[in-house]
């Protein structure tokens, strides 16, 4: 049933930058660039409020290398083992080069970090490491960066905060694009989720910090927000997104019917945690890993449990951390040891129900280790770009590393733009769309969230196969056309536009996984088990744009990394 047309159109504002997002890669930008240049006029635009962030949940820590006994170089190979053949080791090398500088760029904001009784850092191990090189505030390493980082960016008089705020497009200089055109990005429509109203953000520079995907499946560690705007504002836009097919799964989310995205960090396993089967409580991964075992890359572990998953009668296998001093657990990890007393698991007695989860994008927009991206204008950094650090399998603990340096190289390299005027080849108009307001689509939008995020994490989980990508290809066409629509002719609410969003980083997911004729770290292909000798990245872009971020073809290709 139809009832009311209303419109949505806000109004109009112009800044000298406006960034989307409020994670690490975000506050790590802005507040290098007030440094740099502290006359601009900043935008922060953030979908609910401040702290609402992959960012924030960060338990582990961040890996630097900070201390005399370890090397960049022993850093980066571990990286590059991780990362399965497919890092890019340029972006590899001049990233972790800069874990000393991103440490102490923490510290002087306001971070500190846990020291030993001796007052030196202290520093946790996480899987694939070969040193202990994580730095932490016991299991919340994410709410500390994000709350001194954010109380350094409210001092800011030049940054306006737009909390409740959701980005839903990118607004392009040439709507006419033709192959080969470099086009600009002047900003951005943004729906403000309170008042409903859809307003006109201009900028001389836009910065993507809009973070990961992780709902795209049922089981995920993300909150909420994750939902791969950043990576389908883009490709919308023409810029070319890469390596999609790689999701990595955390093998240790809580199992648990209360509670459904409580992360058990991969420290605990650092610390001398075991997996255990849960009907027998053998000890499973010296069959898959016997030399690493538990402390194997995260695709490997995650793999092996969904297999003992398959082959059980029970939904989870088991943590065991009771060898451990209680006292010890309590200080280390004082944030997972109360949630899970809270719901009456005592991590020094009991064994904790762990399953894996969908936790970080590998892939992402294309760009170099400033945050470039194949548009002017437009920068995207951290989480949400692609700029080969990680390859086909992240090391734990180089994700909130890469934040900081992309923010502040891309608060650097910005600077070529941010004071230089958009000269606008159109006339730019303010959202002008009447909506219709459709009451079926709550419980629709509903039904489309749980159908994708299940028929993803059963064809396009840990394990693929071609027969399984193929149907799930149909399915999400189907899906995505029907949202499509829903979005062109109905009141726009975030709730949509998440969907909207979601579906197509689905699609890009699902087209570039049917490509990939290889297993390689996150992607497992039944029918292809073995790694092919050349490691390609795949990369796919939007082309023959037609306005409004319509856009008539894609092409998907793969090429070589040594190309
Ligand atoms: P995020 O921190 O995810 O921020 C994205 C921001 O963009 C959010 O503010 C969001 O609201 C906003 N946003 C998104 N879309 C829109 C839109 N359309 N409009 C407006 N705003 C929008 N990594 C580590 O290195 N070490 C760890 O210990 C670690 N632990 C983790 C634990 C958990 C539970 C999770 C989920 C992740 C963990 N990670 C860890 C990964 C790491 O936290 C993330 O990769 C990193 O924080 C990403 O930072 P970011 O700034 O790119 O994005
Ligand atoms: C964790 O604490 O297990 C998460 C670390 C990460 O994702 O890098």
């Amino acid at each position: 049933m139809q009832t009311d047309i209303i419109s949505q159109q806000g109004t109009r504002q112009q800044f000298d930058v406006i960034v989307i997002g409020s994670g690490i890669a975000a506050l790590s930008y802005i507040l290098e660039l007030t440094q740099l240049n502290p006359n601009l006029k900043i935008a922060l635009l953030t979908k609910i409020t401040l702290v609402d962030s992959n960012t924030y949940y960060a338990q582990g820590g961040i890996a630097a290398v900070f201390n005399a006994e370890d090397t960049v170089n022993q850093h980066v190979k571990d990286t590059l083992q991780a990362g399965d053949g497919l890092c890019n080791q340029q972006a590899v090398n001049a990233i972790l080069e800069q874990g000393r500088a991103s440490i102490e760029f923490l510290q002087n904001n306001g971070v500190l970090f846990d020291r030993s009784e001796s007052g030196e850092l202290s520093r946790g191990r996480e899987a694939g490491h070969s040193e202990r090189r994580i730095y932490h505030c016991g299991d919340q390493t994410g709410a500390f960066i994000a709350s001194a980082l954010i109380s350094q960016i409210k001092k800011q008089k030049a940054v306006t905060i737009f909390e409740q705020y959701t980005a839903i497009n990118l607004i392009t200089n040439d709507l006419q694009h033709q192959p080969g055109s470099v086009t600009e990005v002047v900003g951005l429509y943004a729906l403000a989720n309170v008042t409903g109203l859809i307003h006109t953000f201009l900028a001389n520079v836009v910065v993507l910090a809009t973070g990961g995907a992780g709902k795209v499946y049922r089981y995920t560690t993300n909150p909420d927000v994750a939902t791969g705007d950043g990576v389908a504002m883009a490709y919308r836009a023409g810029a070319r997104v890469g390596n999609m097919e790689f999701y990595q799964f955390h093998p240790t989310l809580l199992y648990h019917p209360k509670i459904n995205n409580f992360l058990i960090s991969e420290a605990l396993r650092g610390e001398g945690a075991y997996l255990r089967l849960a009907n027998t409580g053998e000890r499973f991964m010296q069959r898959y890993a016997p030399q690493a075992m538990e402390l194997a890359t995260r695709d490997i572990v995650a793999r092996a449990i969904f297999s003992e998953i398959e082959q059980s009668d029970y939904d989870f296998v088991c943590l065991d951390i009771r060898h451990k001093d209680k006292q010890f657990l309590q200080q280390r990890f004082p944030i997972i040891y109360q949630t899970l007393l809270n719901l009456g698991l005592d991590l020094s007695k009991d064994l904790i129900p762990v399953v894996p989860a969908a936790h970080y994008l590998c892939g992402g927009v294309l760009t170099d280790t400033s945050g470039r991206t194949d548009l002017a204008r437009l920068y995207a950094i951290g989480e949400v770009a692609f700029t080969g650090l990680h390859g086909a399998n992240r090391l734990a603990s180089n994700s909130l590393l890469e934040g900081i340096v992309m923010g502040r190289n891309a608060a650097q390299a910005s600077r070529e733009w941010v004071t230089k005027k958009l000269q606008l080849q159109n006339n730019i108009q303010d959202w002008k769309t009447t909506s219709v307001i459709d009451t079926r689509r709550s419980i629709q939008i509903n039904a489309h969230w749980r159908g994708l995020r299940g028929e993803m994490s059963a064809y396009a989980g840990i394990i693929r196969t071609e027969a399984g990508l193929q149907d799930l290809l149909r399915l999400v066409s189907l899906r995505r056309n029907m949202i499509e629509k829903y979005y062109w002719d109905h009141l726009i609410t975030r709730d949509l536009i998440e969907l909207r969003n979601i579906s197509l980083v689905a699609e890009l997911i699902v087209k570039s996984a049917l490509r990939r004729h290889e297993s390689r770290g996150n992607h497992f292909r039944e029918d292809y088990p073995q790694a092919e000798t050349q490691p390609e990245v795949s990369l796919a872009r939007a082309s023959h744009l037609i306005g409004d971020n319509h856009y008539e073809y894609e092409q998907f290709y793969n090429i070589n990394l040594h190309t």
